[in-house]
């Protein structure tokens, strides 16, 4: 048993509390405690980040990220728990891939951590969620709607309706042609087509406007939005490393995803982290869609509430309660029966991030020079990972198998 002492965020505010820890779960929150030996945390103490949409390449393209660097640059960026898409090189929609993906990346993850199947006709029961492909993206999976084994766990979408997609194809040299390739309207149409289907536990991913965000929640879907369509528009400068599907928007649409940021009609904010090096993110026309993510996704969501656009529960809700819930894992809060994984932050010292100081092995940020708030400290079930922002922690993250839970 351990106890900790500092300023948690408890029921929505942050208060002064003791909270005692067995066997890496919160065994109790309290105003006082006495007997046993307690260990103070400075700064607002959160729940650990979800981060419940990242690409770690591994096994497949471990020249891009592998389990290690992947997990390493979220603990840093003050997630502790990522649960991994399923476009791997060879597709993650099977018994035997899934199988040989958790030996790969077995005792190298610095974060706990689940994985997604792709939906298909098998049904592995150890997945965190379902991911369900309507329009190719990098890995070209696409789902055969009418022929999948549904679980009663999260339906991940990637809403991007292939048929919209190919009557749209056209030569894409630029952030502005790859917008015109992959519009707003193939969101919509994807959107409307998944609801034929009448499943539940809906998740729509990176939702690229307002209009599609509304569209969804109307639908009773949850929703997921990212950091780049939040902050990222295609009149800015990045070249190919502002390519990625779906496409940053204009200007406008950008500004207005951002302000509804504020409204409850958007669940959760996650990182789509899909590292390609730089080398590859040179030639627009060539150049594979993605961008990393995952370090920045909690340092640029609190700068956002530095700056008077979004409240600091807002930040928690859409940073690690809603994904755990979505995702039904037993994190993201900091109360009794929750994993103990804290993150400690001074919310009044933000950095400029600069892509050079980030752990994901693809070494470059599509936001270069934002300003971000990382944490100090960060906890996993109560063991200390990180400490004045250097790694003190193993690779001791563990697989959340949903077939335990
Ligand atoms: O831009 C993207 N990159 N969109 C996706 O859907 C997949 C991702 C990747 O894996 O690189
Ligand atoms: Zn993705």
């Amino acid at each position: 048993m351990e106890a900790f002492h500092g300023r948690f965020y408890v029921s929505g505010e942050f208060r002064e509390k003791y909270v005692v820890v067995e066997d890496g779960i919160i065994k109790s929150v309290t105003n006082e405690l006495s007997g046993v030996h307690i260990t103070s945390i400075p700064g607002l103490i959160f729940p650990g980040g979800v981060d419940m949409h990242v690409h770690f390449r591994d096994p497949g393209e471990t020249e891009k990220e592998d389990f290690k660097t992947g997990s390493l640059s979220a603990l840093y960026g003050g997630t502790t728990t990522v649960c991994d898409m399923p476009n791997n090189k060879v597709p993650i929609d099977n018994r035997e891939s899934f199988g040989h993906k958790l030996s790969s990346i077995r005792n190298k993850s610095f974060v706990d951590f689940g994985l997604y199947q792709a939906a298909s006709n098998v049904s592995i029961q150890e997945c965190i969620g379902q991911k369900i492909f309507l329009g190719k993206s990098t890995g070209g999976l696409l789902t055969d709607l009418e022929n999948c084994e549904w679980q009663d766990k999260v339906k991940v979408v990637h809403a991007e309706l292939q048929e919209c997609l190919e009557n749209n194809s056209r030569e894409n040299k630029d952030l502005i042609t790859h917008d015109m390739a992959r519009p707003i309207e193939c969101e919509m149409e994807a959107i409307e087509h998944v609801f034929k289907y009448n499943l539940s536990k809906v998740h729509i991913a990176h939702l690229t406007s307002t209009r599609t965000v509304e569209l969804s929640k109307s639908l009773g879907f949850t929703t997921e939005v990212t950091p780049h369509h939040l902050l990222l528009n295609n009149s800015m400068d990045l070249g190919a490393r502002g390519k990625v599907n779906p496409p940053l928007r204009k200007r406008s649409v950008q500004e207005e995803l951002l302000r509804s940021l504020k409204s409850k009609s958007i669940d959760v904010i996650a990182s789509d982290h899909a590292p390609h090096t730089i080398l590859e993110k040179k030639d627009f026309r060539d150049a594979p869609s993605g961008l990393p993510g995952v370090e920045t996704r909690i340092p640029l969501t609190l700068s956002l509430h530095r700056k008077g656009l979004i409240s600091l529960d807002r930040a928690v809700s859409l940073l690690m309660e809603r994904p755990s819930e979505i995702c039904r894992i037993n994190k993201g809060y900091i109360a009794e029966g929750y994993d103990a994984d804290f993150i400690s932050v001074d919310i009044k010292n933000p950095v400029e991030i600069n892509g050079e100081d980030l752990h994901s092995k693809c070494d470059w940020t599509p936001f270069e020079r934002f300003e971000g708030i990382f944490p100090d400290v960060v906890y996993l079930r109560g063991e200390l990972m990180i400490q004045e922002r250097e790694l003190v922690g193993s690779p001791a993250g563990v697989f959340l198998d949903a077939k335990k839970q």
